[in-house]
């Protein structure tokens, strides 16, 4: 019996304990229109966070008619895979639920479970509300809109650090919208406490922290945002009836306590904003810039309003200072699809590229930097922007080559556009010049990569070539123009992996950003000799090498770009055309020379890498072999990238930026295979004392790869006389 038992229980425990995941969510809603049938489309976004980025809310119907789920989207915004110290494993996740409603009278989703991760203020299971009400407002005559809120999935602070947290409220339909403790228990919040500590004002949705002692929990928060028009109006629905809403009173606004009015006044909209807050121990010191990071210039003031164009990429910089701690991360909570990425001087850039169907939308997007210090983590202040989706401004088109970015600019959409008005950064050099290349209807600007003023910007995955094209006066001028058009234009070549889809990016004003993505082009090439003269002719294969001959390759940017350097991560010999296939004899790795008979040598420049290298060594059991080579580009000069660390031996501690670095490697490793190349081997006349073998290299292919950051050439080699027998290398991967 007793046995039993135990085995009932189990399950039971393992599951109460694994079930502590949950860290916070949020939601809003788009009215979309009417279906042909009548019935409303809505979609509903919901940002939740976990401890892993598989756990989803299930959200219900909880009263009216909710319609039904038609499609949805989901995906991650953010997460902390390498938690540290404190910091517990988070992992940020967006759904678009776009539901079809017959009805357009008032109705609640609720998503009701358990448990959040253990807190201190005893919140353990979840219930976030969403109340929407289409009906007609008679003041916009339109369904209303939900404000547009957000949080960091986890916010934290010293203890001795008194902070502001302004959270994002911004009512597309000018509302005002009220942030409260939910009051109403197991509809709006299970556990309905407002944690100590905190100050809430309601009517500008401020928290402020006042102080609390350190704890390895965090308090759970569960807010309610509601928004209230600010006249009296009617809802009118389509069954003819009405609904009317006042606006709050002056007096509930300055109110500060959970159980004001419930349920006195009606909201147009009420939507959950649940979120943990960890107050770690004292900081040294709570000035901005020393422990706690200090958000600087080009990262956009909290509340600032954005606009985005559709189809075109968003980038919003963020720059940070800690002079006292390292900035580690950055994390971010906004719209689906968004991403953030860290360029090699350490500044962090949030991108979002907008489709279609977000036209006239607005969306929420928060981020606070982390610096850590020892094992303590520091954030800096949370600042929200809005980012309000338009249409195109102005038409144009980038396009990347190995060498120049092309822009061309549709006059006809934008008046008064004259490419005598406009000029590139520097250009003082006549191939600077945009009459060049301008016709009557548009302006087209051919931008060296490295001339004009063109600019090199590098994060894990790219280089980044930004330039702009902006107005200037003439002497002769009466009015000025300045400032009138800005066309920002970037070129973005993949370090590793190819990409080839072109897209661009507004900014506010008419400034426009256009982006596009290009790809250089790498040769390699095989030589006779050491001189690396004449490289071996394509038509003269097969080539034969004599066993213990060397095989001398050449791997080259053709780019021209003199501010870029090349550099050979890895190179590995494998039986298939797949860098994971078994057995796998490694070359080079991580920028190490590992073969022991690899000779590199002087290179002409700084695109260019020359090395040989025994031809017997990597053959196997396998008659064909292939040699793969990972390449990238990088800055040159600058000590930070990934070219100018050189060897990076993997059994040292490398730390974290260079083992998320290696991650990318792997994910973003794409092979272009040209060939094969064949290596004929025959057992006679061979003299080595070794193998007993003879090796002909062919070539069948041409050499020149087209690739991105990868390059992969091939070598098969082949048996002529099947009875040779082949020594497996020692130095074989498993
Ligand atoms: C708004 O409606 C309320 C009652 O519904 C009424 O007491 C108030 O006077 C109205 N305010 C205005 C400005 O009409
Ligand atoms: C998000 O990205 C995926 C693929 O990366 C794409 O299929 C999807 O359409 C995108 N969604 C939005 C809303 O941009
Ligand atoms: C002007 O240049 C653009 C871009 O090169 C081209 O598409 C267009 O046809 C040209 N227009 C004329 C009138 O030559
Ligand atoms: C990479 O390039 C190859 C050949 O040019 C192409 O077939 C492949 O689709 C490209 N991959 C991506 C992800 O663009
Ligand atoms: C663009 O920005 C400048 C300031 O940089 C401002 O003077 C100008 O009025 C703005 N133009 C428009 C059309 O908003
Ligand atoms: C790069 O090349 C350009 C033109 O080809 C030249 O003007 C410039 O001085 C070069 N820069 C360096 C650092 O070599
Ligand atoms: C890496 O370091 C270890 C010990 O520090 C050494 O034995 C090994 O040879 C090194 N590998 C390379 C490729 O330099």
């Amino acid at each position: 019996m007793a046995s039993t038992l135990v085995i009932l229980l189990l399950p039971l425990l393992v599951s109460l304990a694994s079930a502590s995941h949950h860290y916070g969510s949020a939601s809003t809603f788009t009215y979309k229109g009417k279906n042909p049938d009548g019935s409303h489309r809505i979609d509903v976004r919901s940002r939740e966070t976990f401890t892993g980025c598989h756990f989803v809310l299930n959200w219900n119907c909880y009263s009216g008619n909710c319609g039904s789920r038609t499609s949805y989207r989901r995906g991650t915004l953010d997460s902390n895979p390498s938690a540290v110290g404190y910091n517990r494993r988070w992992c940020e996740t967006e759904t678009v639920a776009t539901r079809r409603v017959t009805s357009d009278k008032p109705f609640d989703l609720r998503a009701s479970s358990c448990c959040w991760v253990s807190n201190r203020n005893h919140v353990s299971s979840w219930s976030p509300l969403t109340s929407v009400d289409l009906g007609i407002r008679s003041d916009t005559g339109k369904p209303n809109r939900s404000p547009d809120i957000a949080i960091l999935p986890s916010l934290r602070v010293p203890q001795n650090c008194p902070q502001t947290y302004k959270l994002p409220s911004f009512d597309p339909d000018g509302d005002n919208v009220r942030c409260r403790y939910g009051s109403i228990r197991s509809v709006e919040c299970s556990s309905c406490t407002s944690p100590s500590g905190f100050d809430l004002d309601q009517g500008s949705c401020t928290l402020n922290y006042r102080s609390a002692p350190a704890d390895s929990k965090a308090f759970a928060f569960e807010m309610v945002v509601e928004d209230f028009p600010k006249t009296n109006i009617s809802l009118i629905y389509d069954d003819g009836s009405r609904s009317y809403r006042t606006p709050l009173p002056v007096r509930a606004k300055r109110q500060a306590t959970a159980t004001m009015y419930p349920g006195a006044i009606t909201p147009l909209s009420k939507l959950p904003l649940h979120f943990s807050f960890l107050v770690n121990p004292s900081a040294p010191s709570c000035q901005e810039g020393l422990y706690l990071p200090r958000l600087l210039p080009p990262t956009p003031a909290n509340g600032a309003r954005i606009q985005a164009e559709i189809n075109k990429e968003l980038e919003i910089k963020v720059k940070a200072q800690a002079s006292s701690a390292r900035i580690i991360d950055i994390m971010i909570s906004g719209p689906l699809n968004i991403s953030n990425h860290r360029t090699t001087n350490g500044d962090f850039a949030i991108r979002w590229t907008p489709i279609t169907d977000e036209l006239g939308n607005y969306f929420s997007i928060c981020f606070a930097v982390e610096a850590m210090a020892g094992s303590r983590i520091y954030q800096s202040e949370m600042r929200c922007v809005v980012v309000d989706v338009v249409d195109q401004k102005v038409k144009s088109y980038v396009s990347c080559s190995e060498s120049a970015m092309t822009v061309e600019i549709e006059k006809s959409s934008f008046p008064l556009l004259s490419e005598d008005h406009l000029r590139l950064n520097d250009p003082t050099n006549t191939v600077c010049s945009l009459q060049r290349h301008s016709n009557s209807t548009h302006v087209v600007a051919v931008i060296p990569l490295n001339a004009c003023g063109t600019q090199i910007e590098e994060d894990d995955d790219n280089l980044i070539f930004t330039n702009e094209i902006t107005t200037v006066d003439r002497g002769t001028d009466v009015i000025t123009r300045k400032h009138l058009l800005e066309v920002q234009v970037c070129c973005q070549y993949p370090k590793r992996g190819n990409v080839s889809q072109s897209f661009t990016v507004h900014r506010p004003n008419v400034t426009v950003w256009e982006k596009g993505y290009g790809r250089f082009t790498y040769g390699f090439e095989f030589y006779p000799d050491s001189t690396f003269r004449t490289m071996v002719d394509p038509n003269s294969y097969p080539l034969e090498y004599e066993i213990g001959s060397r095989v001398f390759m050449q791997i080259e940017a053709t780019s021209s770009i003199n501010n870029t350097e090349l550099f050979v991560e890895s190179c590995t010999a494998a039986p298939y055309d797949n860098p994971n296939s078994r057995p796998k004899y490694t070359i080079i790795e991580n920028g190490c020379n590992v073969d022991s008979t690899l000779q590199s040598y002087t290179p002409d420049h700084q695109r260019q890498f020359k090395f040989s290298m025994e031809a017997f060594k990597f053959i196997g059991q396998n008659n064909q072999v292939y040699i793969s080579c990972s390449v990238m580009m990088c800055e040159a000069g600058n000590p930070n990238t990934r070219c100018a660390q050189g060897c990076i031996n993997s059994t040292q501690p490398g730390g974290r930026l260079i083992a998320k670095r290696e991650v990318v490697t792997q994910t973003s490793r794409h092979l272009v295979s040209q060939g094969p190349l064949r290596l004929k081997r025959s057992a006679e006349g061979a003299e080595s004392p070794v193998m007993n073998l003879n090796l002909n290299l062919v070539f069948i292919a041409g050499c020149l790869l087209a690739a991105v950051g990868m390059i992969s050439a091939v070598i098969m080699y082949k048996t002529k006389v099947s009875k040779v027998k082949y020594q497996p290398l020692p130095t074989f991967e498993s």
